[in-house]
């Protein structure tokens, strides 16, 4: 088998063999073909696509080309969660300890942030103390201990995806479905999970910015878990803004505390009411969505959920006093109130604008080896569709450099477009597939 041959044919928009995929992606991995050709592969793929079975086997490549985690040492159906990416997206730390209390394991890889998109495993190491490198024979025994545990995606896992990622990277070849979705479902199913509950998001903040495009990322990621025997529910959501009202590590941890204390906001609540619903159903431990929304609704009223994020922190050796005690978390020094210059509706936020602000401000990195400043961020204060009028706080920005960020006030400002009409506030949850 040549590699040439491979590209020629899929250059002709014809279906590749498993064989055929298979050779390009193992010998990509070991270095037998070189970034140039599968460069032209990325590019060929780019422009003639990919049926449901070839990406089905690309993504069983991907798995295949380093090591992959048995989780059947962890009792029932393991259901993981993948958000593709927002601004403010706290989810995973109410999700997890939500769904935990509901009796289903949650055995969770998780990642970083890049760019103006925020990362689990930062917010959670904003939490004195806490440990997110575990082995995983200590992920395994906290899971089956605690229900819960997350740890970092280790580099064993689906190589060839970060070596391909980068390529698509700088060879303008990262907004291609069938590699975004063998992409991420390679780097879920190679952590082991039964089942996986997608969050597609969809919008300016995000990076698929259309509908038609989001949808069809998820049909393709939802075909792939058919294909691969893994039950795979993708919903299509909204990043027009950002969710819930915190940007920032320690200021989404108050946030996820908050919500499972029932105080948080509603758009957070309800889109991790309804991750949660379909976890459940896959996990099997309700029967239907209404048990699911009942009991989901009840570990949050009698405080099981957040009784469960506080074990999960003692697990993972973090201080479980910040729960009561938000002083004990990295915040910012000083904070610097945005009032609004006008009065009017909320038309736009310019969600990808605030989360690279946030990143500015130290909440995120620009490059890979930035470190991160925990207690940084940005708290919104009205959503689209919201009245806001002049002179009222519209946000407030949480910094250590208080010149820097008065500098920035405008720019926050900016970030919010005001109408003298009524304008309507955007659903949260598009569809799902
Ligand atoms: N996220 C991934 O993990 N892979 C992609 O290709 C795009 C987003
Ligand atoms: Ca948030």
């Amino acid at each position: 088998m040549r590699a040439v041959d491979i590209i020629l044919k899929k250059r002709q928009g014809k279906e590749l063999t498993e064989g055929e995929i298979d050779f390009l992606i193992q010998g990509y991995t070991k270095g037998d073909i070189p970034d140039y050709q599968m460069s032209a592969f990325a590019m060929a793929v780019f422009f003639q696509g990919m049926t449901s079975q070839e990406t089905a086997y690309l993504t069983n490549s991907i798995i295949n080309s380093g090591e992959t985690i048995d989780l059947k040492g962890i009792e029932g159906i393991k259901v993981d969660k993948h958000s593709t990416g927002g601004v403010g997206d706290t989810t995973t730390l109410v999700l997890g300890p939500l769904v935990a209390a509901c009796g289903a394991p949650v055995a969770k890889m998780s990642g970083r942030g890049l760019g103006h998109t925020g990362g689990t495993l930062d917010k959670l190491e904003s939490i004195p103390g806490f440990r997110i490198d575990l082995t995983k024979e200590e992920f395994i025994e906290k899971v089956n201990k605690t229900k819960i545990a997350v740890m970092g995606q280790t580099a064993k896992l689906a190589p060839a995806d970060g070596k391909l990622y980068s390529l698509r990277d700088v060879t303008a070849t990262v907004d291609s479905i069938p590699l975004i979705a063998s992409s991420i479902m390679s780097k879920k199913l190679a952590a082991g999970a039964d089942g996986i509950v997608l969050d597609v998001k969809t919008g300016d903040g995000a990076f698929m910015k259309t509908l038609e495009g989001s949808f069809a990322l998820a049909q393709e990621m939802v075909n792939i878990g058919e294909h691969l025997g893994r039950e795979t529910v993708a919903f299509i959501t909204d990043m027009n803004q950002p969710l819930g009202n915190a940007i920032g590590n320690s200021l989404e941890v108050i946030e996820a505390i908050e919500t499972l204390k029932g105080k948080g906001p509603q758009d957070l609540l309800d889109l991790c009411i309804e991750l949660a619903t379909q976890m459940l159903l896959i996990a099997k431990v309700c029967k239907n969505e209404l048990e699911a929304k009942e009991l989901l609704n009840e570990v949050i009223a009698n405080g099981k959920a957040l009784e469960k994020f506080r074990e999960f922190i003692i697990s993972q050796d973090g201080d479980p006093r910040v729960i009561d005690d938000y002083t004990l978390l990295p915040l910012a020094k000083e904070q610097i109130e945005v009032k609004s210059t006008t009065s009017g509706y909320i038309g736009k936020i310019d969600a990808e604008g605030l989360g690279t602000l946030a990143m500015v401000l130290g909440a995120g990195r620009a490059k890979k080896e930035d470190k991160i400043d925990y207690g940084v961020g940005l708290v919104i204060n009205k959503k689209v569709g919201d009245y806001v009028e002049q002179g009222e706080i519209i946000a407030t920005m949480y910094v250590n450099d208080k010149e820097k960020g008065e500098k920035l006030v405008g720019e926050v400002l900016n970030k919010f477009t005001i109408s003298q009409e009524k304008t309507q506030p955007i659903p949260l949850i598009y569809g799902i597939v």
